[in-house]
């Protein structure tokens, strides 16, 4: 049987850093109040003329590094974002062209925050079945450029960034289990009005930016992504004790501690990043997972839990032995 190993991990954040006291100047609001209510006190800003596709290739070539591989190794990309540089072609593909890796399979995946972990299902799909061997899984989002930056309730909480891991095919795990899901009757909750088809000249004029109701976010949040995790531990016959680390979506500092809660595990082995991150989302998990593999907590044989959530609602989670 083929299984899909992590091979390296990479990932990028733009130079640009916006602090809390900066938002004090932008909105009525305080640090003190950010950091209570959401944990983050600063996050990453893409230059303006940054695009996704820029900070997946940063992470990319990085992840290519750490796996020992070149581009020219790599016969499948695909790429979780909300924010791609143009409605078409996609980012996979104008990241294949960068590499210059021609001819195998490239597309995005639309699941939010949950994009990089919709990916690593997909990939994992390909190399188990021998249709891949070596695959790209990038999370990249410019998410801050569909911020209202008037809108208090979500503009303290986003930030830029990309993640980006190679998969390659091996003889044992790799990737144990993953698990997707999603409920479309939850789209108000968390959204962008306009688009392509239901068009861009709406009544409001800031129908083309993220609106959330935060506090109904946070509620189904926090139950998802304990209930992911205990199902797919469940049906691998584990449980949080046989985890080293679980990786979740980087939404808020107060998310994170009621699932760790909530789960039993102690807040020492969940990667926590957004205190300097803020909600990257499709980049978060990704982003996430290299600081703790750079770091060094993250070592060869730890058993990993990835975890997304993200609007939709979509979720899923990724069970590994990195
Ligand atoms: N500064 C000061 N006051 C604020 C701010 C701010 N930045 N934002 C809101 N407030 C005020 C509100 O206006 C409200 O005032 P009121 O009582 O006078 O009406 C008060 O604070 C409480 O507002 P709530 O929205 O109830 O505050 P809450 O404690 O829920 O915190 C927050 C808001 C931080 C957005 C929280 O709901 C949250 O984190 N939700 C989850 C959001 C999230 O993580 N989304 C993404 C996850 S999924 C994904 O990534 C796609």
């Amino acid at each position: 049987m083929n299984y899909a190993r992590i091979a390296g991990t990479g990932s990028y954040l733009p130079e640009k850093i916006l602090t809390n006291a900066d938002l004090e100047q932008l909105i009525d609001t305080t640090a003190d109040w950010i950091v209570e209510r959401t944990g983050v006190e600063e996050r990453h800003i893409a230059a303006p003329d940054e695009t996704t596709c820029d900070l997946a290739e940063r992470a990319s070539r990085r992840a290519l590094d750490a796996a020992g591989l070149d581009p020219g190794d790599i016969d499948l990309i695909i790429l979780g974002t909300t924010t791609p540089d143009h409605i078409f072609p996609s980012v996979a593909t104008q990241l294949q062209h960068r590499l210059g890796c021609y001819g195998g399979p490239a597309f995005d995946v639309q699941a939010v925050c949950t994009g990089f972990v919709y990916a690593m299902d997909i990939a994992n799909r390909f190399i188990r079945t021998q249709a891949a061997k070596r695959a790209l899984v990038v999370g990249a989002d410019t998410f801050t450029r569909i911020i209202n930056w008037k809108d208090r309730g979500t503009c303290i909480l986003f930030g830029d960034g990309a993640g980006a891991v190679v998969l390659e095919a091996a003889e044992e795990p790799g990737i144990i289990d993953s698990r997707l899901g999603a409920d479309g009757r939850y789209k108000e909750l968390l959204w962008v009005p306009a688009g392509v088809s239901s068009g861009y000249e709406q009544t409001r004029q800031d129908a083309a930016f993220v609106e959330m109701r935060g506090s109904e976010v946070f509620k189904v949040a926090v139950t998802t992504l304990k209930e992911i995790a205990e199902q797919i531990l469940i049906a691998n016959r584990m449980t949080v004790a046989d985890v080293d680390w679980v990786i979740p979506h980087q939404a808020n500092r107060r998310i994170l501690a009621a699932t760790a809660k909530r789960l039993g595990l102690p807040e020492e082995r969940m990667v926590d990043c957004v205190r300097t991150h803020g909600n990257t989302s499709a980049a978060s998990v990704p982003l996430a997972l290299d600081v703790a593999v750079r770091d060094g907590r993250i070592q060869r044989g730890d058993t990993l839990l990835l975890e997304g959530f993200g609007g939709g609602f979509t979720w899923g989670a990724v069970l590994a032995k990195y």
